[in-house]
């Protein structure tokens, strides 16, 4: 098949309606599939069989050093459970505090602290006039959402394979005294699935921020959610090259357990500098006597150590190889060749991205609806929902079935020739 901008219009008009009856006959399947958000699948959440009963006797409740986890205390978080999560991100057990459930929860507080406390002695960002961040793009939705909630300016940074245009952060960071922040997910990142290669992780390093409370919200969410054993990437550890650079407090990195054990019901931390450290310490005490201790005792007692873990997510990839791989054979055979989208084969997360012709996200995902597949909003991977292309939509292979996923790529594929037909033809 030649490239469709090569087709002449009557080509192009044959094609239309043979397209077309193909898709009448797709939605008369009465297809519901649901493509749309990052979610570990059953078969993901059954594997951590033992998992609950974890903790389950009053001889099992006690840390390492002896506190009960049933009581008040610890609000840093257990010993173990510190040292456990210090280890997936490769850095000192002092620099982490475990936390609930859910790593966004602790972006939005350390946001909200930020606005309404200041940063280590800064003025409190609701006093400012104008606050901005940087939003590498595409993005993840949700941190677009804590941002535009608080009102704070969002600043489009394009991202490219190894991280996001960097002469633009430096630009940005280093000459405009508003810019306080910019949202990152530097390990196979949230949608794409690109890592920040190592020159990037060190120029962010050298930054030499205009406000001296910008801070990098580093959310490494997927650091150890490798898809191959043979093709994994590798993330340089930021907190050590902002030492070395003489900018030890400039980042917050977030991590949780969400994709390693249950969305619902993993334990999440921050992890930054002593002094950063401090500050969220002595506003969590007015915020909370601790969080949820034997939840965090069952993550360590069912994983022992940073190994245990480790082998766990290889039976994580195992169930998820599959699944990116039915996408990927489907777009490839389907849309190879025809230069109407392009996407990203990662190595590790949860999602594929794919950059539809200019001004086609919106049909697509609207004719993918109407017959019956559910994708990611198009918009949502960028801030205030605005896709200036209006052409990335994101794809989240991992709750469906491998076979519901080839149905659903299918409908896809057919999609997307169809609007870009229509495209074509109205240009
Ligand atoms: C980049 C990123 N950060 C954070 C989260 C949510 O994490 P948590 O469940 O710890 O709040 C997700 C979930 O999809 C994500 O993709």
């Amino acid at each position: 098949m030649k490239a469709y901008r090569e087709l002449s219009e009557n080509e192009l008009l044959a094609l239309k309606d043979q397209l077309h009856k193909e898709y009448e006959e797709a939605k008369a399947k009465g297809l519901q599939l649901d493509m749309s958000r990052g979610k570990p699948s059953p078969a993901q959440l059954d594997m951590e069989k033992d998992f609950l009963g974890m903790v389950i006797s009053d001889a099992d409740v006690t840390t390492e050093t002896g506190v009960d986890c049933r009581n008040y205390g610890l609000l840093d978080g257990i010993p173990e459970a510190r040292t456990l999560l210090a280890d997936m991100l490769e850095v000192s057990a002092d620099k982490v505090i475990v936390f609930g459930n859910s790593s966004l929860n602790v972006m939005y507080d350390t946001i909200a602290r930020s606005m309404l406390l200041g940063v280590l002695g800064n003025t409190p960002w609701c006093k400012l006039d104008k606050v901005k961040f940087l939003c590498p793009v595409p993005g993840y939705d949700r941190h677009f959402a804590i941002t535009e909630q608080f009102g704070i300016e969002m600043i489009n940074i394009p991202m490219k394979e190894d991280g996001p245009d960097m002469d633009l952060v430096e630009k940005y960071v280093n000459e405009d005294s508003a810019v306080k922040g910019i949202w990152c997910v530097p390990k196979y990142s949230n949608p794409q699935g690109y890592t920040y290669s190592d020159e990037t992780v060190k120029r962010f390093a050298a930054l030499k921020p205009a406000a001296e409370d910008f801070r990098i919200f580093w959310d490494n969410a997927y650091a150890v959610h490798d898809l191959y054993e043979d093709r994994s990437d590798k993330l340089l550890e930021i907190l050590g090259e902002c030492e070395k650079a003489g900018n030890p407090d400039m980042v917050y990195e977030f991590c949780s357990t969400s994709k390693v054990t249950f969305p619902g019901a993993g334990i999440a931390a921050i992890v930054t500098s002593p002094a950063n450290v401090e500050q969220i310490k002595a506003a969590m005490t007015i915020q909370t006597i601790g969080y949820d201790k034997l939840n965090q005792l069952r993550h360590t007692k069912y994983f022992k150590n940073i190994d245990g873990m480790k082998a766990h997510m290889k039976r994580h990839a195992a169930i998820m190889r599959p699944k990116f791989e039915a996408v990927l054979k489907v777009l490839e055979s389907e849309l190879a060749g025809l230069g109407i989208g392009s996407w990203t084969n990662p190595n590790g997360g949860y999602f594929i991205s794919f950059d539809a012709m200019e001004g086609c996200a919106k049909a697509i995902v609207e004719k993918c609806k109407e017959a019956g597949v559910i994708l990611t909003g198009a918009g949502a991977t960028y801030p205030y929902k605005k896709d200036p292309k209006d052409s990335n939509i994101r794809l989240a292979p991992t709750f469906p079935s491998p076979e519901e996923l080839s149905v659903a790529t299918d409908l896809f594929v057919l999609c997307v020739k169809l609007v870009s037909v229509e495209k074509l033809l109205h240009n």
